[in-house]
């Protein structure tokens, strides 16, 4: 089903770095979250826009999520190097 907007939570991780070119690559819409800007010149290097918004911010974080159809959850509470 290309062609949906999709939200990747733990999209700059190692199991979402692989999801995130993956949804590209088939055609979705992708947006991830970034904490940082390397992370966020990443995503857009896949083709994917950066979000700028933490987990624990529930208004930011419905803002992100107000245009999405699917949310692949691959965020963690641990440290990626
Ligand atoms: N890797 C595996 O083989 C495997 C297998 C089974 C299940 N899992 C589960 O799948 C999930 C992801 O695994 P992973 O290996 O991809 O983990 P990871 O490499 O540690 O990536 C975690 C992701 O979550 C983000 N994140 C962490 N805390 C955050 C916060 N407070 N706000 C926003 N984003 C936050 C990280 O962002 P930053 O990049 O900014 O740090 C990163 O994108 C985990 O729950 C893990 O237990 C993993």
């Amino acid at each position: 089903m290309p062609g949906l907007l999709v939200f990747v939570t733990g999209g700059t991780g190692a199991l979402g770095g692989h999801a995130v070119p993956a949804l590209v690559s088939a055609g979705h819409q992708v947006s991830a979250l970034a904490r940082s800007r390397v992370k966020a010149d990443w995503l857009r290097r896949q083709g994917a826009t950066p979000v700028e918004a933490s987990l624990f911010d529930p208004g930011a974080l419905a803002e992100a999520l107000r245009w999405v159809a699917r949310i692949p959850r691959r965020a963690s509470s641990g440290i990626a190097p």
